[in-house]
């Protein structure tokens, strides 16, 4: 172990207090008059006391500070300039990557890039308005058609962004009296876009097809509209949904089916082409196929995939994803549309994609390293209980050369705090095993320091 790497840990131990999670935020209603007497905050100070801001100044500055006296660098907002490929240039050299979404290596291919730019050429960098009051242009009805084809449904409708694609539509389609129910590990845009219906929100055991029958026996009852929220390819944990089970139970009780298939489309499927592909389901099965653009597509943006009526309505009137804001930029369907022609024309790369993440997978077990509940998929988290040994693990990959993202609570449970790990196609196969071995030498190292390993 560095001489570093050890005086980060003993910087980790001694800024413990500042690094542990901010106490939860309480929300009592009183009456007015019983609200304690305060200070005045003054201009431009009232949110230096915000929980999560005053949290987050303080880790930060925690951070910088063990950076600065370790040598050691800040994994976190690591300035890059170059693609986000499987070897980075970041920090004044090269890093093996494994912090990007690039499953196939398309968003730096140069047919994406290509497509991108003669849409900048021909389109300009903006869409200036919503789609509604400023013209189609081909670009996006073609991809919806597209889209609408792969998920078997009626229309589709592309967007800006994957998170607002899940907060819009639900926000959209749900309103007081109705129920999302959703898998305890459902993306947090799901759970803004039920803050947004202002419907209720009940979860159900992950990929637990018995706990969501009883909750749905519970409760389906009280609420007008119920909307069953599932993934395709879980991004915490790496597990596949049971989304064709799911979906049946969900049938039973008069429910709505919405699938997130943000890091299944161009992942699952012996073609790549998602969840529906790997059960072999029909499209209707499903009433709501949402994707990103984000991810294997290597664009940027979100879509959905459903009934033509509920398209057109969404397209006219869903507030955050059609109505009040902009179209998506010209270049970025493009993009897209380029990363599906090379999905559909080069299946090879899901094969690669997934011969790589047989290679990671094997050789982490194989040092004996926890995986979690993973089932083996392009995403593997590698857990390292506790926020400072995550940090320490990452920190001191990041010195060897490798880039992997820790996270830590709330993303994830306290105690399940972990390394994450995205393999895309084009790794290669030396990178895998040797970042395994460098991994499990990390990890072990990190277990040493007896006090990081009591966190
Ligand atoms: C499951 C899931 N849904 C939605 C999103 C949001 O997508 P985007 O990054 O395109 O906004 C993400 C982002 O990582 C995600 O993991």
């Amino acid at each position: 172990m560095s001489e570093s790497a050890r005086e980060l840990a003993r910087k980790l131990l001694a800024d413990k207090r500042v690094h542990s999670a901010p106490a939860a935020r309480t929300v009592t209603a009183r009456p007015a008059a019983a609200a304690p007497a305060r200070a005045p905050r003054g201009p431009g100070r009232q949110f230096a006391d915000h929980p999560e801001v005053a949290a987050t100044v303080q880790k930060q500055a925690a951070i910088k500070a063990i950076s600065a006296q370790s040598g050691l660098t800040n994994p976190l907002f690591l300035p890059r300039e170059s693609p986000n490929d499987t070897v980075i240039r970041a920090a004044d050299r090269e890093l093996v990557n494994f912090s990007a979404y690039n499953y196939l290596g398309l968003s730096s291919h140069p047919r994406v890039v290509a497509a991108a730019k003669d849409a900048l050429d021909r389109y300009g960098a903006s869409a200036s308005a919503s789609r509604i009051v400023s013209g189609e242009i081909p670009l996006y009805g073609d991809l919806e058609r597209r889209l609408a084809d792969l998920y078997d449904q009626g229309d589709a409708m592309v967007t800006t962004s994957g998170y607002l694609t899940n907060a819009g539509v639900i926000g959209f389609l749900l309103r007081e009296g109705d129920v999302a129910v959703c898998d305890s590990l459902i993306h947090g845009s799901v759970v803004s876009g039920t803050q947004w219906a202002g419907c209720r929100r009940i979860n159900f055991r992950h990929n637990d097809p018995d706990s969501l029958r009883s909750v749905l026996k519970m409760s389906r009852g009280g609420f007008d509209r119920a909307l069953v929220v599932l993934e395709g390819h879980y991004s915490m944990d790496g597990t596949i949904g049971r989304v064709a089970e799911l979906a049946a139970v969900a049938r039973e009780f008069d429910c709505a089916v919405m699938v997130d298939e943000a890091h299944s489309l161009g992942v699952l499927g012996p073609r790549g082409l998602g969840i529906r592909e790997h059960y072999a389901m029909a499209g209707t099965d499903v009433d709501i196929w949402m994707g990103t653009l984000s991810k294997a597509l290597g664009s940027c943006g979100g879509f959905v995939a459903a009934d033509a009526d509920l398209i057109g309505a969404m397209k006219a009137s869903a507030p955050g994803v059609a109505m009040l804001t902009g179209g998506p930029a010209p270049s970025t369907i493009a993009a897209a549309a380029a990363g599906l022609d090379l999905l559909e024309a080069e299946p090879e790369r899901v094969r690669r994609l997934w011969s790589n993440t047989r290679t990671f997978n094997d050789a982490l077990r194989a040092h004996g390293l926890n995986l979690g509940d993973s089932q083996g998929t392009p995403i593997v988290p590698v857990i390292v209980p506790g926020e400072l040994r995550a940090g320490f693990v990452s920190a001191t990959l990041l010195e060897r050369g490798v880039y992997a993202g820790a996270i830590s609570a709330p993303a994830v449970p306290a105690g399940k705090e972990r390394l994450r790990f995205f393999i895309t196609s084009e790794h290669t196969g030396e990178q895998l095993r040797s970042t395994a071995d460098l991994l499990a030498e990390v990890v072990e190292l990190a277990d040493r320091i007896p006090e990081l390993s009591a966190v």
